[in-house]
């Protein structure tokens, strides 16, 4: 049973002239509990504004169309006190930007203490007491004394796990984690994609993994989701994306993944820009950069073809050679 359904789902905005302008367009997808979904694509694909639609956060004057249903409730259009219950409980996030998620005038422990008591009814001593728990989950070293300190104590590497261990304090069904290792160093993103392993091993949450990198996508998602310019144009499980990708764009980052061992990886594969969402261009918003467009591509967006692999394109096909 899917804990998360989105059908439909846009996210628009108004241009200067009154204009509506999609920034996310007719994206859907189910979520499993235990499992991990992987959304990649380049920046301003809409990434960030599929996580902020799910938890009701599109900034004003945003406005959001479709369905999204968490268990069979309907979370478009609920009344804001009503989606505070869900959020951190049901769905918690660790937002993109960790430098400026922490607040640096209070301790570790008071943000955590007052996160765990927004969501329960507890004592405060029982709540200092699940922040400790917290932080050992998330690996911090001394975690009694570290408690203590102050955000700007941490490295970028433990202000990260302090965040995930904050996500997770109210023992949320769904995780979603905006860009979560892109400022630190390849190690660290591998220790931190590690612990969130671990605990979903443990608790079964459903983890929504966002990235611009498939390579880290694939580290540990079981099906992905490629965005490119608000809508998703290919969606499969991460043995179908990394054996048997049908849509070019998708062929484009598998290129663009360094390989170990090989001297030369294409970086940047996919040369060009994505398009801004006002001046989309015609047809497959994809054509202008795609080494497989045909001419039905300049006429028609390509519909979302749903077999086993779901994908969009005019003129599909396993390479760009
Ligand atoms: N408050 C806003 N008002 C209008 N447009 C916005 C607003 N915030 C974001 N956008 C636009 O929405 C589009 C999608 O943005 P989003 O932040 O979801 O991209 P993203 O895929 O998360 O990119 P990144 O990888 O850079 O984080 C972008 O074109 C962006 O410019
Ligand atoms: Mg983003």
């Amino acid at each position: 049973m899917p804990n998360l359904k989105l059908s439909g789902v846009q996210v628009l905005f108004r241009d200067a002239r009154q204009q509506p302008v999609p920034v996310v367009r007719e994206v859907s997808f189910e979520t499993q509990p235990g499992k991990t979904l992987g959304i990649v694509g380049e920046s301003g694909s809409g990434k960030s504004m599929t996580a902020l639609s799910i938890l009701g956060l599109v900034p004003f004057p945003g406005k959001v169309k479709g369905s999204i249903k968490y268990h069979d409730k309907e979370l478009i259009g609920l009344p804001d006190e009503k989606y505070e219950k869900i959020r951190g409980a049901g769905i918690s996030i660790v937002f993109q930007d960790p430098a400026t998620a922490l607040n640096p005038v209070f301790t570790i422990e008071k943000q955590l203490v007052e996160t765990i008591l927004a969501h329960r009814q507890i004592e405060t001593r029982e709540a200092k007491k699940q922040a400790l728990d917290s932080l050992m989950g998330v690996d911090i070293p001394s975690p009694e004394k570290r408690i203590k300190d102050y955000p700007h104590q941490f490295s970028g590497g433990m202000k990260q796990r302090i965040l995930i261990a904050m996500a997770l304090s109210c023992d949320p069904d769904i995780l979603i984690l905006d860009e979560p290792t892109t400022a630190l160093d390849v190690t660290v993103q591998a220790q931190i994609l590690d612990m969130v392993e671990r605990i979903q091993n443990f608790n079964k949450m459903t983890i929504i993994l966002i990235s611009h990198d498939l390579g880290i996508i694939s580290e540990i998602s079981d099906e992905v989701a490629i965005m490119y310019a608000g809508r998703i144009v290919e969606h499969g499980t991460i043995k179908d994306i990394l054996d048997n990708a049908q849509h070019p764009y998708t062929r484009g980052l598998l290129d663009s993944i360094p390989k170990l061992g090989v001297h030369k990886a294409k970086l940047n594969a996919i040369g060009g820009f994505p398009p801004n969402p006002s001046e989309l261009p015609s047809g497959c918003p994809f054509h202008p950069r795609c080494p497989r467009k045909i001419e039905k591509c300049v006429q028609q967006d390509p519909p979302y073809t749903m077999n086993k692999l779901k994908f969009a394109c005019w003129n599909p096909g396993p390479t760009n050679g």
